[in-house]
């Protein structure tokens, strides 16, 4: 590899994204919810930690039906979460340890309370009617069906039922794809670009780092409104939205034009980062780093976003083959100059660890951190924190309470940041009610007394995180050989050319059998059971079942 071909130099592309889901993580007020002060009393935590970025989901003022994702101010902070000079204190207190902050950004759709809507809806006249998407009832057919019931078309909403809600004041229906209380913008219309630019300018002139910018692939519709094809595949257990297929509502071809001009503005500002949230297969998501020819020259350009989300390490089944070949695919299919990432977990997937095991959560935690490209943890992983079951008459989340039963329910992974053994695990005061139960076990898995066992998660998740961070190969080099011997997934991380940078092998296995490979002459510098570090290796190596081992070739 040459000097130029080493070419992560930006803090995104070298450091490792922090998931902070606020209403989860740290509460100082005393209501059960955490807040942004409760954020910035841990800063500390990430620097320790050894993460470089924290992302936070939405706290701007917001009714809560989606926790934030409902945004009735995109310039302003929720009470609940704050003040904005809380989000000022944070975002310097954040600088000035060197940790960059990412915001949430959701420009799919606004709260029903937001201005711009309640303006939208108040008549078919007003001048911000076309900011949203309002269409008329279908044409009545020969059976009477009041035209309430006369879907514009077939599209579903995310959280089960029709994407349309009628409108009885001005009888028209308008588009929501999550719930109603969240209608979608229209992304056609030029004012509402402005408008969603100028939030975005706001936070960016505050100096965020940058923007996680929500279902991205969602953004543009079609503009004739067709049907979407039915699934041929749809069973009556599945989503709602999983009866038909979502030719006509996801990645629509104009979409790239969007993300462009995003793009364009961040460019304006030095250093920020662009990402999308974009559930799509390879060779569709890697579309999304942009890649407009320059007509003077012919040289592509990346005028997409800096990282488009890849989710595929959590959709892919957890067999080594299927995992080298999720590995390879996307790093032949990632354009020229692009960065590679990969995601583990978020606020809307079951935990790591409930889905592959606390044993294999370990493995996970090597691979995520060790693979080429920008990683992004979600918080609670690095204590291993699995799934709270979540009894009927607890649940929160409106896509469990809309489809329930259905598997959709996501309060189970944004259970309360596990801090100290003591009461409510030190998330909020001793005598509040967390909004939702905390993890059984806290007493010993949260963060304070990991921090104190040599062999726990965090202590693995921190002796990762510094490796990476001190050993250029690691967050800058390339990646070979990536492939399957039986279970054991195995990859190398390459350096420079001239012997300056370390090569490393990467050993992971899992499967449940013990494994035995070869590996050329190195020495130990890391396992996930966190022994046997210094050892020399040279052939035959054994691997435990869910093991992971970093070895530093001679
Ligand atoms: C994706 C977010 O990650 C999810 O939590 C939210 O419910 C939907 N977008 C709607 O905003």
């Amino acid at each position: 590899m040459s000097d130029s071909e080493f070419r992560a130099t930006k803090w995104w592309q070298t450091g490792v994204i922090y998931q902070v889901y606020p209403r989860s993580f740290q509460d100082t007020g005393g209501d059960g919810v955490g807040d942004l002060r409760g954020i910035a009393a841990r800063l500390d935590y990430f620097v320790a930690l050894g993460v470089h970025a924290i992302w936070i989901s939405p706290f701007y003022p917001s009714p809560m039906a989606d926790f934030g994702y409902d945004v009735a101010d995109y310039c302003g902070v929720d009470p609940l979460f704050g003040t904005m000079d809380d989000f000022d204190a944070l975002l310097q207190a954040a600088h000035e340890k060197g940790l960059r902050v990412i915001l949430d950004f959701v420009p799919n759709h606004t709260s029903d309370q937001h201005p711009w809507f309640v303006e939208s809806r108040s008549s078919r006249t007003n001048a911000k009617r076309d900011w949203y998407l309002w269409r008329d009832a279908a044409p009545a057919g020969d059976d009477w069906v009041p035209a309430a019931q006369r879907m514009p078309n077939n599209w579903m909403s995310n959280f089960g039922g029709p994407a349309w809600t009628w409108d009885e004041a001005t009888q028209q229906f308008y588009l929501h794809s999550f719930l109603k209380q969240q209608p979608d913008l229209n992304w056609r219309n030029p004012a509402v670009q402005k408008a969603i630019f100028e939030a975005m300018c706001f936070w960016l002139d505050k100096g965020v780092d940058g923007f996680r910018m929500d279902v991205l692939w969602l953004l543009v519709k079609d503009q004739y409104f067709r049907n979407n094809p039915r699934n041929p595949e749809y069973q009556p257990w599945m989503q709602d939205i999983a009866q038909t297929l979502p030719q006509f509502t996801a990645d629509q071809p104009e979409t790239h034009l969007i993300v462009a001009e995003m793009r364009t503005l961040m460019d304006t500002y030095s250093d920020r980062v662009l990402i999308g949230e974009i559930y799509l297969p390879l060779p569709d998501l890697v579309k999304y780093y942009g890649n407009k020819v320059d007509a003077a020259d012919e040289t592509p350009v990346l005028n997409g976003a800096h990282l488009p989300f890849n989710f595929h390490l959590i959709q892919t089944e957890w067999k080594a083959e299927a995992i080298a070949r999720i590995i390879r695919e996307y790093e032949a299919a990632l354009p020229p100059g692009a960065w590679p990432n990969y995601v583990l977990g978020n606020h809307d997937q079951s935990r790591l660890a409930s889905r592959i095991g606390a044993k294999q959560a370990r493995a996970a935690a090597m691979l995520l951190l060790m693979l080429r490209g920008t990683p992004t943890l979600y918080y609670g992983d690095e204590l291993g924190m699995t799934d709270v079951p979540i009894a009927p008459d607890q649940v929160q989340d409106p896509a469990e309470k809309n489809e329930p039963g259905k598997g959709h329910g996501r309060d189970p992974e944004r259970s309360p940041m596990l801090w100290v053994d003591a009461p409510n695990a030190g998330f909020t005061t001793p005598d509040a009610k967390p909004w939702l139960p905390l993890m059984s076990g806290w007493e010993t898995a949260n963060a304070a007394s990991q921090s104190k066992d040599k062999k726990s998660m965090f202590t693995l998740y921190r002796s990762l995180l510094h490796l990476r961070r001190v050993h250029d190969t690691l967050h800058a080099g390339a990646i070979a050989d990536v492939r399957a011997e039986g279970d054991v997934l195995r990859f190398r991380r390459v350096g420079l050319e001239d012997g300056s940078s370390v090569d490393f092998q990467v050993l992971l296995n899992l499967g449940n059998d013990v494994a035995t490979v070869q590996c050329a002459k190195g020495t130990v510098i890391l396992t996930t059971l966190l022994d046997g570090v210094g050892a020399g290796v040279d052939g035959d190596i054994v691997v435990e079942a869910g093991e992971g081992i970093l070895i530093a070739l001679d």
